[in-house]
This record gives structure tokens, C-alpha cells and sequence, in this order.
């Protein structure tokens, strides 16, 4: 099939060369720990994306869809975020949400948020999603921030219901309450014992609501927190001095939840190669909640660790960069990164206008409705992690570091990345992710009227598949896009999601190839990848 893709990887093939040779072992005993993402490992953090029930959102319920088709479930939504430590309660407010931005404090959400009945609608309106209510603990200085938690605990937990409910949530990034550059809602002298003072104090007032308006939603299958959700590892509340403080002494955490982003939208010298398309990076910056997690679960077996909000560069991200296909990668090496170190779901966090949003839901002023870059990398890792309901998966991270170069390379620093999926115990599919960044328009600036006239170069990778006969066959399905600067044209095995063409639904586009497939030679495959480019090798499909 002719296609645009074999005509660039055929024009730069002669600069291919065999930049990583390492081998995957085809099974792995059953005692080796490798990470095991929980259902629903794809998930999402969001406010305002929802739509109302005169009114839902088609186009993100079927992005939730393509989603939930690959990994069996759709998207747990936390509905959260620092806007719900704003959000009162205002009984006699006629529309969902009212709410006032300040832009000295956000230029991108309101800071004076009310809320409605009619607010609650929204967790009616898509099907089989299941929703964590996230309330307000901060309080934003407002007399009724208490008399809006029994309120809200009371319509949440009806609106919701057992069947719609994953978990409840107590306040967003406590951890910054004292410091916050939006305004400090706690005295400077805010400590690790008054949080678990206030939130025991206040799940347990949600508890009695519940036992009076929701008395089957007090089960342990059906009530329970996503805490501490620390906005990172480094603030001056500490989670383990949380958690040795009694934060669970009720035993209704289910989920260590904690918050990453790998930097800020204006934090200086943030690229899209040396900050997002950096594994090195990635790696060290989720190993930092490994470690803070290590010593909390030497207290609590069985204890798992969650995203419970995370994306690229925090103050929601930053244009040409966390909207980009580099991103894309980024949050495919950050997902299964996280997966293969035992955590067990990750919610990349969204909003209207978000730049790092997977999509934009509505037009605004702002932005214009449609799938982003973000999304296909969602569903690179969906695809990648299957159908988690019938065949659960364990993750193995692959270090490819050994294999890239001796320093001779232009591109040297530049690690790609590699992971391994196992469906009991036998290797089952193998991602490369090649993190080199490659602009297609001149200097990255978007024009298309001015192409970059570098040629993108192609990378060979060797796989060892020890213990595969020679002759098995793997369905190869890439992540395509012209380059890392690119915001459009991304396909995922030949499919698009666009907006445009079917309101999210997948939609096979002709002029993509797909259907390639690689060989077991040698005990090895090989595979060709052009640079900032995603490949699955799925084993399992043949
Ligand atoms: C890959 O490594 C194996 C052993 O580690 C070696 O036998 C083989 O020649 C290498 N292949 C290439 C193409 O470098
Ligand atoms: C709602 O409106 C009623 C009637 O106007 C008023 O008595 C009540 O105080 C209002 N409640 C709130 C929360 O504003
Ligand atoms: C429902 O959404 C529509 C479209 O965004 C909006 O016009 C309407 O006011 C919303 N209804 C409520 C009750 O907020
Ligand atoms: C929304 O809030 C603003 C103040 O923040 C207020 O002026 C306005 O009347 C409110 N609108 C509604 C519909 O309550
Ligand atoms: C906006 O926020 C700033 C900083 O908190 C505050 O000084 C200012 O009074 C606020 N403006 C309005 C209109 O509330
Ligand atoms: C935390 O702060 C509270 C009140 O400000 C104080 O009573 C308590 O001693 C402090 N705890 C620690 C461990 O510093
Ligand atoms: C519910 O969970 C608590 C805390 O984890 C545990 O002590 C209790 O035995 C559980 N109850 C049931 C019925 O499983
Ligand atoms: C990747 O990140 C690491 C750690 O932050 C840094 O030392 C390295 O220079 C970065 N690589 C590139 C290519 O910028
Ligand atoms: C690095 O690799 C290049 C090309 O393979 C080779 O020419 C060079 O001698 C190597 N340098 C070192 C220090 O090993
Ligand atoms: C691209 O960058 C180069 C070198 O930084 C510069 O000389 C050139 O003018 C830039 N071209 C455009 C179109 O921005
Ligand atoms: C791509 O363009 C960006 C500017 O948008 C520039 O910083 C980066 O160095 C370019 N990358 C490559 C690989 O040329
Ligand atoms: C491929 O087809 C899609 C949908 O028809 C179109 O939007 C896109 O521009 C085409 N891409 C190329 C490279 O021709």
C-alpha cells in the first residue's frame, strides 16, 4: 500500500543502523515482580468535561469508549482538582456551576466556584463510567465550606450511587494548603497531625451522612478515599509522617493516591526533548514515589499506589510542547513506566483549554473541540496493556540505556524505551518508544509552509525474543504522526480519532499503512522505527 509513511522511511533508510540490541526473556518465572496494572489503568482527573444531562458530551463518551473497548473498562474519572477545593454549595444557584476567574490567581479555572443541584446531573450523563467525587477541603476562605461538605456528601453519594461511585476523595494537594501561589487557605504552621485531625474529622461526618441518605454505600467494596493526593514528594507535609500519624487509622484509604507532574508549563529550560521526550527524566521523576511509597507500604501490605493526578508540565501545560506528538510519547514512556514499577493506575488530569488536555470537549473562545495529540498516546498504552478484565498483564520495564552508542551520536543522551507485556507469565507483546525528537516544520514552529529539509532518520532495533521459535510472526502497529512538533495527522494503526471525521469514533484511514507484520529470525526481531515514533509488536494477535 502506498502511503506517506513508507515513502519517508524509505528515503531515509540508508541512515538506518542498530541502535539497541537487547533481549527479552519470552516468559519469566512467576515470582519475578513486575508491575500489574490495576482495571481501568488508563484513567483520567477532569472537571468540566462532563456536559449535563440535557446535554451530555457525545464526542468525550466516545473517546471514554475507544478507551474502555481496548482495556475493558472505561476511564475512572476523578472529578477533582484545585477547583474542588473552591467549589460551595449553593442550593438556590439555577445553573450547574458559577464560576469567577481571577486571573492573578488562575487565567485558566475560576477561583470562586459555586455549585448547583443540578451540578450533581453530570454523573448521569455517560454510561458505565465510574466517577471519585473529590470534596472541598480547602475551604477558599468561605463561611460555608462545612455546611457544603454534609450537603454535597448527601447529593454526591445519591447522584452516584454504588454503581457509579470508584471512591471519594477529601481534598486536593493538602500538602501545598499553607504555600499555595493561588492563596494559602491553612496558617503557615499547618502540620502533618492537624491534616489527619481534620480529614478523620470530616470522613467521618461524610460516613454519618451516608449511614442517614446512603446507608448501601457503606460497605468496604463501596466506601472508601483516594488520600492523601499530595500535590508531590517534596512539600512540607510528608505523606509517611501522614500515615504515621493514623490517616488510616479508620482503614479507608484503598488507594495511596499521590500527584506528579515532571515540571511547570514557565519553569526555565523546560524542552520537549531534554524535560518530556527524556525517559532518564521520567524515570527519576516517578522513582521519587516509589521511594516515598516504599516506606507507607512497609506499614500497610497490600497497600497500592496510584496517579491520582498527573500530566506533563503543572499550570496545564504549556503550548507547543505539552500539546505536541512529543508528548504523546511522553505520556506512553510515563504510563508504562509507572506500570512496570507497581503502580497501579494513572490519571492524566484535563480540563477545558487545558494545553496537556487529551481533548478539548466543547469550542471555547480559547480553544477549538477536538482529539489531541495526549489521546493517541492514551490509546498506544491502552492497546499495549489489552484487555485488562480477561487477560491481566505484568509490565516489565526494558533498560535500553546499555545499548545507545558510545557517545559518537548527535543524538547522544537520548534514551528510548522499551517495555515488555506478560499474560501469564509468557511474553506477549514488546513497545519501543523512540524518544529522539525529530520537528517536521523548520525550527518546530508549526508552519507548514516551511518543512524541515532534514531527512528524519529511521533506527533499527534487534529484539531478542529468547526461547520464540524462528517463524513467529507479530502484528506491528505504530503511532505515527510527521513529527514531535506535530498537533494533528496522528494515527494509531492506521486509525484516527479526530473530531472531524466521526465525533471521536475510530475511523481507518486509507492512506496509512497498517497491517505490517515482522518475523522471528535468529531468536531475534528486528524492527525499523523512525525517530519520535511509537511501535507495538503484538505476539499475542497472530
Ligand atoms: C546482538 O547481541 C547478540 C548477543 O548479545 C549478538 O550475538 C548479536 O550479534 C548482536 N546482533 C547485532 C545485530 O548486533
Ligand atoms: C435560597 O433562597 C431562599 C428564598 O429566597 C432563601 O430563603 C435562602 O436563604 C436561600 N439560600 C441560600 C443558600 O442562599
Ligand atoms: C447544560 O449545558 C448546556 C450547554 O453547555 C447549557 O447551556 C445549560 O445551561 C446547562 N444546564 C445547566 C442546568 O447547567
Ligand atoms: C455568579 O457569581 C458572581 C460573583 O462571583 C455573581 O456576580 C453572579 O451573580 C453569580 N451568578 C449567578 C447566576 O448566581
Ligand atoms: C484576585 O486575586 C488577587 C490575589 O489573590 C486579589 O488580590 C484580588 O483582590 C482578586 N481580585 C478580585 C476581583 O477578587
Ligand atoms: C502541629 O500543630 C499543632 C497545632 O498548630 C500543634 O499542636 C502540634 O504540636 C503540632 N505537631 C507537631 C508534631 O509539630
Ligand atoms: C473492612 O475493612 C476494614 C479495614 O480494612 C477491616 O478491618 C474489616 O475487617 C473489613 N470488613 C469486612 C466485612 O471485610
Ligand atoms: C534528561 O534529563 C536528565 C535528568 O533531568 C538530564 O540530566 C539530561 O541532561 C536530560 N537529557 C537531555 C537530552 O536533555
Ligand atoms: C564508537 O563507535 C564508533 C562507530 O561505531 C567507532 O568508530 C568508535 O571507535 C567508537 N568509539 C569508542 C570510544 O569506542
Ligand atoms: C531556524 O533556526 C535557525 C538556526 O537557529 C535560524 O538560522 C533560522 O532563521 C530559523 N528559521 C526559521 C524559519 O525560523
Ligand atoms: C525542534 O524545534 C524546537 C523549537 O520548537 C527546538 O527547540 C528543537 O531543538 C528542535 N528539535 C530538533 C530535533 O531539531
Ligand atoms: C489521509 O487521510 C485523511 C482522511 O481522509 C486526511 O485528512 C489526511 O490529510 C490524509 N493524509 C495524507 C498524508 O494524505
Amino acid at each position: 500500500m502506498a502511503s506517506l509513511f513508507c515513502l519517508l522511511a524509505l528515503s531515509s533508510l540508508a541512515t538506518a543502523k542498530i541502535v539497541s540490541n537487547v533481549t527479552f526473556p519470552s516468559s519469566i518465572a512467576a515470582d519475578i515482580l513486575l508491575g500489574q496494572p490495576l482495571d481501568g489503568f488508563v484513567t483520567l482527573t477532569a472537571h468540566n468535561i462532563v456536559g449535563n444531562a440535557s446535554n451530555p458530551n457525545k464526542f468525550s463518551n466516545n473517546l471514554l469508549n475507544n478507551l474502555g473497548y481496548l482495556t475493558g473498562t472505561k476511564p475512572y474519572i476523578r472529578v477533582g482538582g484545585n477547583t474542588q477545593d473552591y467549589a460551595i454549595y449553593n442550593a438556590n444557584l439555577t445553573i450547574a456551576l458559577n464560576g469567577t476567574v481571577n486571573a492573578t490567581r488562575s487565567p485558566d479555572y475560576p477561583t470562586t466556584v459555586e455549585i448547583g443541584p443540578s451540578y450533581f446531573e453530570s454523573y448521569s450523563t455517560w454510561p458505565n463510567v465510574k466517577f471519585t467525587h473529590g470534596f472541598n477541603m480547602g475551604g477558599n476562605h468561605d463561611s460555608r465550606q462545612w455546611a457544603t461538605l454534609l450537603q454535597t456528601a448527601a447529593i454526591a453519594c445519591k447522584a452516584l450511587g454504588k454503581e457509579k461511585l470508584n471512591w471519594w476523595e477529601y481534598g486536593n494537594e493538602p500538602d501545598l494548603f499553607a504555600t499555595s501561589s493561588h492563596g494559602p487557605v491553612r496558617p503557615s504552621n499547618y502540620n502533618e497531625s492537624d491534616y489527619v485531625s481534620e480529614w478523620l474529622a470530616a470522613t467521618r461526618a461524610i460516613k454519618g451522612v451516608l449511614a442517614e441518605t446512603c446507608p448501601d454505600m457503606l460497605s468496604n467494596e463501596t466506601y472508601g478515599y483516594l488520600a492523601p493526593s499530595f500535590a508531590g514528594v517534596s512539600n512540607y507535609l510528608k505523606a509517611a509522617r501522614v500515615w504515621a500519624d493514623g490517616l488510616d487509622v479508620d482503614g479507608t484509604v484503598r488507594y495511596f493516591s499521590t500527584h506528579n507532574y515532571i515540571s511547570g508549563a514557565t519553569s526555565p529550560g523546560v524542552t520537549l526533548q531534554g524535560t518530556l521526550m527524556n525517559h532518564t527524566r521520567t524515570r527519576s521523576s516517578v522513582d521519587a514515589h516509589v521511594s516515598e511509597f516504599a516506606e507507607i507500604a512497609a506499614a500497610a501490605p497490600g497497600l497500592v499506589q496510584i496517579m491520582g493526578e498527573t500530566n506533563s508540565l503543572y499550570n496545564q501545560g504549556k503550548p507547543g510542547l505539552s500539546n505536541s506528538f512529543g508528548a504523546a510519547l511522553w505520556g506512553i514512556d510515563f504510563n508504562l513506566y509507572c506500570a512496570s514499577v507497581g503502580i497501579g493506575r494513572v490519571h492524566m488530569h484535563m480540563g477545558t483549554n487545558y494545553r496537556y488536555a487529551s481533548w478539548q470537549p466543547i469550542t471555547t473562545d480559547l480553544t477549538v473541540v477536538g482529539t489531541k495529540a495526549p489521546y493517541y498516546g492514551n490509546i498506544a498504552v491502552a492497546a499495549f496493556l489489552g484487555n485488562l478484565r480477561i487477560e491481566p498483564v505484568r509490565i516489565a520495564h526494558l533498560d535500553l540505556a546499555r545499548a545507545e552508542g558510545n557517545g559518537t551520536e548527535t543524538d547522544v543522551g537520548v534514551r528510548d524505551s522499551a517495555y515488555a507485556a506478560y499474560v501469564d507469565n509468557a511474553l506477549a507483546r514488546i513497545i519501543v518508544i523512540n524518544m529522539r525528537a525529530y520537528n517536521y516544520t523548520l525550527n518546530g514552529t508549526g508552519d507548514l509552509d516551511a518543512r524541515n529539509p532534514a531527512p528524519r532518520k529511521v533506527r533499527t532495533y534487534n529484539f531478542g525474543v529468547a526461547g520464540f521459535e524462528d517463524g513467529r510472526e507479530a502484528v506491528v502497529r505504530r503511532l505515527y504522526a510527521n513529527g514531535s512538533d506535530a498537533i494533528t495527522g496522528i494515527t494509531w494503526d492506521g486509525i484516527s480519532y479526530n473530531y472531524e471525521l466521526a465525533l471521536g469514533k475510530p475511523v481507518r484511514l486509507r492512506n496509512v499503512t497498517a497491517g505490517e507484520r515482522v518475523t522471528v529470525k535468529d531468536g531475534a526481531v528486528e524492527l525499523a522505527v523512525p525517530d519520535s515514533q511509537a511501535v507495538v509488536l503484538d505476539f499475542d494477535a497472530v
